[in-house]
């Protein structure tokens, strides 16, 4: 009997497990629980559906590794018992935007300041990174922030859970996770300890005493499982941010672009050198193999066609369906899709507009046509920022949950300009986990090869007029109060 390893993704939404073979990759077994809603969540409510989706998942007695891919950038701050200190701030958690702001006037204010950042850790700071989310624990509540002992990510968090450890000195994380937090410094491979004590107000020397969790390599053995529960014989492997999974998962080199499209909508792609954009459309992440990880994220995602569904009173195969019925352009009709605020362009006060109402217009279909063509003109104006920087982009494959939606597959092409492929629907993110997992326990040098599934290719003819009027109309918005 080959081994078995278990892909861990916890998302925002959701945990999911997915045990495989890991000599194939062949599916043994997967499970699934949810998640709370909301941008500010107890850490107890991932371990829960994590003992849930293990259980669907017939548990781990007869599984060598595991490893956990999460959500990047989440703010778990524990004190010196390992005791989450609060509910942790999640990466669309838009209130430190303030703190976003302040960090980078500190550095030099502009493009002086973001400039600095990049320099420093590949990364602007938007208020979904770490950094700014400790700034704010330091400034709205600082009797939490003199707590603070360590700080974990997610994934870190639940790793060292199944660890079964609650010495904080045992924390472990990736150089994928680490690269998001906004003080890690991705190219060299190293904290910055300077940023760390910037973003809580504290001397360098206090910062250097907080545990940041230690940093494994890719296919290095992080922890063993609790041996308590029964995991004495279980290998963690370090685990990854969720987008670093994907592309693990995935099987992406350079070259390959994945246009994500759940809670946030991610384009990332693989470099083997780092990326740094002072102009903060592109994150200099680091990826879950050695290279970069460029991403431009948006945090409207799925839920815009979410809330048009909802609006029209239809569900997702009617939405494309309306969708579909429409003309590229939707009649003049564009909407600006900052529902949520937006990160990518850094807008975090932003509300969404619909622009061009006419009684042309003013119908199901091409309201359908203009929420699919907004979602897709943000991912486009993403996927432009990284092949302007110079990433390689030679192939785009769609996934996440929206990537089913068959206005998405159509429309995608005209609105990108280019062919996409469109994967099997799968866990990624889990799988991503279950290949580090086989990964680590081979001992080799390379992540083993898979089958990776089939791809479906979508083209259409472009229609570049459908971005010039978003570009055209993109700050015609009105600010949250
Ligand atoms: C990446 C990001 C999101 C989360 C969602 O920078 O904020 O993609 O990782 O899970």
């Amino acid at each position: 009997m080959p081994p078995l390893v278990a892909g861990i993704d916890s998302s925002t939404q959701s945990c999911k497990v997915i045990i495989r073979d890991a000599e194939t990759g062949a599916e043994v077994r997967s499970g699934s629980a949810k998640h709370p809603e909301g941008t500010e969540v107890a850490p107890s409510a991932w371990w829960e559906a994590l003992l849930e989706a293990l259980e669907q998942a017939g548990g781990l007695a007869d599984v060598a590794a595991a490893a956990v891919g999460g959500q990047q950038h989440g703010l778990v701050a524990l004190d010196a018992d390992g005791q989450v200190i609060r509910d942790a701030l999640l990466w669309n958690d838009t209130r430190s935007a303030d703190a976003a702001a302040t960090l980078i006037e500190e550095l030099g204010g502009g493009t002086d300041g973001a400039a600095a950042w990049t320099a420093a850790t590949g990364s602007v700071p938007v208020a979904s990174l770490t950094v700014t989310k400790l700034r704010w624990l330091a400034d709205a509540e600082p009797e939490n922030a003199r707590r603070v002992a360590a700080v974990a990510l997610p994934h870190d968090w639940l790793t060292w859970r199944l660890s079964g450890s609650s010495d904080i000195r045992d924390l472990t994380t990736d150089r994928s996770d680490a690269s998001g937090t906004g003080y890690y410094d991705p190219a060299a491979g190293q904290y910055r300890y300077d940023l760390l004590a910037r973003a809580l107000r504290i001397s360098e020397d206090q910062a250097r005493s907080v545990v940041l969790p230690r940093v494994v390599t890719a296919n290095e053995q992080a922890a063993t499982g609790d041996a308590s529960r029964g995991w004495g014989h279980l290998v963690l492997g370090p685990g990854a941010g969720d987008n670093a999974a994907a592309a693990l998962g995935l099987g992406m080199r350079p070259g390959d672009v994945a246009i994500s499209i759940g809670t946030s909508g991610v384009v990332s792609a693989i470099s083997p050198g780092p990326i740094q954009d002072p102009t903060g459309m592109v994150t200099g992440f680091a990826d879950a193999t050695g290279q970069f990880l460029p991403l431009a994220v948006t945090l409207n995602g799925s839920r815009v066609l979410d809330g048009a569904a909802r609006m029209l009173g239809v569900d997702h195969a009617g939405l494309a369906e309306l969708a579909l019925a429409a003309e590229p352009g939707a009649n003049g009709l564009t909407l600006i899709p900052y529902l949520e605020g937006e990160r990518t362009p850094n807008l975090p006060r932003a509300t969404g507009s619909f622009i061009g109402l006419s009684l042309a217009s003013m119908n199901p279909q091409d309201v359908a046509r203009a929420a699919v063509e907004g979602l897709l003109c943000g991912l486009a104006d993403g996927l432009e920022a990284m092949t302007a920087l110079g990433v390689p982009v030679e192939s785009v494959k769609l996934i996440g949950g929206a990537a089913r939606s068959a206005a998405v597959q159509q429309i995608a092409p005209a609105v990108l300009g280019r062919q996409v492929q469109v994967p099997e629907p799968g866990e990624y993110v889990a799988d991503g986990a279950a290949r580090q997992a086989a990964w680590v326990l081979s001992g080799a040098q390379e992540p083993p090869s898979w089958t990776t599934s089939a791809v479906h290719t979508f083209t259409a003819e472009s229609t570049p007029q459908v971005r010039e009027a978003y570009a055209s109309r993109q700050g015609l918005i009105a600010q949250r109060d």
